[in-house]
């Protein structure tokens, strides 16, 4: 949970004095003019195969869609077409680059954002580098009715990252008509370490395919290397959320529509980023009061990485959120509240704090990857597994029903819930 975990092999064997000249290497992630100069002269001689092609969410996902993708040295003159598949004609979007100083290592994140896309629709794209076809890329938009989501827990992993490919792998395969990919933070163990990222992307980039992406920040991602708070510059720079309207705190958390629900993406960092994001937090609830009050959308959905329980108190005790959030969420007609970061399962159905089989769905959605921690079952929780099972979750909503099923990796289903709209009077 808030405990740091043991520094995986591959930095077992670093000195203190190496590592301390890794970290001042380790810069935050930035947008550097100056820094691509150089480096793209160097890009003019060989320009560099794109890998780890993802469409992150964005705010609408019917007529809008925002593809990134990375290489290790600057691409020669990078451009990107896209066109409807059943169509010909083919259009080119701007690609924006950003350089991210990652653990020594070069990353350049590209970015193309699509608009005035038709709902349900396939769309084909490739980069051109170099005037030779650098990469494809396929996607669908949202239809804007049902939807099918995966939902995954910690994937941080202390070594490495095949729990996590096994369980998104079997996940994915199993469910091929999932549109929509969540991960509800602490992606990886250490969000400085460049083997941390590379193992996990490695691992999640042929499952996640052409499915929209929504990652949730956890607190590992607000780790340095020496395993310090940080502000989260890698998790920000790989991926370009859709945008809050903070001129100070922007992506810190977010908002989406897919299908029939309404995504609410909330930040439960305090304890790792108060001291670098002073006023996020205080920002953070005004905005979702109005984020609530805003939509029209059948489900509303609150993504959350922290769970309801600190189970790092002695004893267990709410978190603070609860005090702060939770009651906005409440009052703002939330349906579901997912949330992670205890690496165990639990369910429950609660209004303020009690019990309610009406109330707000609550589920605490387990483990994805192989770091395990042994919790005690809650007084609030109604349903709750061993602590040792990796598992995901399926969203699948349409306008009267919303169904939360979770999963083995061998697919045995170990729990299921739905939930139904009240039926309107006909006159
Ligand atoms: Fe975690
Ligand atoms: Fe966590």
């Amino acid at each position: 949970m808030s405990d740091a975990m043991a520094l995986p092999a591959p930095f077992a064997a670093i000195s203190r004095r190496t590592f301390l000249s890794m970290s001042l290497r380790s810069l935050a992630a930035c947008a550097i003019g100056s820094l691509l100069a150089p480096l793209r002269s160097a890009a003019a001689k060989s320009s560099p195969t794109p890998r780890f092609f993802r469409r992150v969410v964005t705010q609408d996902n019917r007529t809008t869609a925002l593809i990134e993708w990375q290489t290790d040295a600057l691409l020669d003159d990078p451009h990107f077409f896209w066109k409807e598949a059943r169509k010909k004609e083919e259009r080119e979007a701007d690609v924006d680059v950003k350089y991210l100083a990652l653990d020594g290592h070069n990353v350049f994140v590209y970015r193309a954002a699509l608009r005035g896309l038709a709902p349900g629709r396939d769309y084909q794209c490739r980069v051109v580098s170099a005037r030779r076809d650098a990469g494809t890329f396929s996607f669908r938009t949202d239809s804007g009715d049902s939807l099918k989501a995966l939902i995954f827990p910690d994937s941080q992993c202390d070594n490495s990252y095949d729990a996590w490919e096994r369980v998104s792998t079997e996940a994915s395969r199993r469910n091929p008509d999932a549109s929509l990919w969540v991960n509800l933070g602490d992606l990886v163990d250490n969000g400085e370490s460049f083997y941390h990222w590379e193992g996990w992307q490695s691992a999640t980039d042929a499952s996640l395919g052409v499915r929209a992406f929504a990652p949730v920040m956890g607190n590992h991602e607000c780790y340095a290397l020496d395993w310090k708070y940080a502000t989260p510059a890698a998790f920000l720079g790989l991926f370009a959320t859709p945008p809050n309207g903070s001129t100070k705190h922007d992506r810190y958390y977010y908002a989406f529509d897919y299908g029939p629900v309404h995504f609410t993406v909330l930040n439960t960092q305090r304890e790792e980023l108060d001291g670098f994001v002073p006023g996020l937090f205080r920002e953070q609830a005004a905005w979702l009061a109005h984020d609530l009050a805003r939509t029209k959308q059948p489900w509303r959905v609150a993504l959350l990485h922290r769970d309801l329980i600190d189970y790092d108190a002695e004893p267990p005790a709410p978190d603070e959120f609860v005090r702060t959030l939770i009651p906005i969420l409440e009052k703002g007609g939330v349906d579901a509240v997912l949330t992670a970061h205890v690496h165990a399962y639990r369910r429950r159905r609660l209004t303020a704090w009690k019990h309610d089989k009406n109330g707000v769905l609550y589920i605490l959605s387990g483990n994805a990857g192989n770091c395990f921690y042994d919790v005690e079952r809650h007084a609030i929780d109604e349903i709750a597994f061993a602590d040792n099972i990796v598992n995901f979750l399926t969203l699948e909503a349409d306008e009267n029903r919303m169904t939360f099923r979770c999963f083995l990796p061998n697919g045995l289903q170990k729990d299921f819930v739905t939930l139904r709209k009240a039926p309107t009077l006909e006159e």
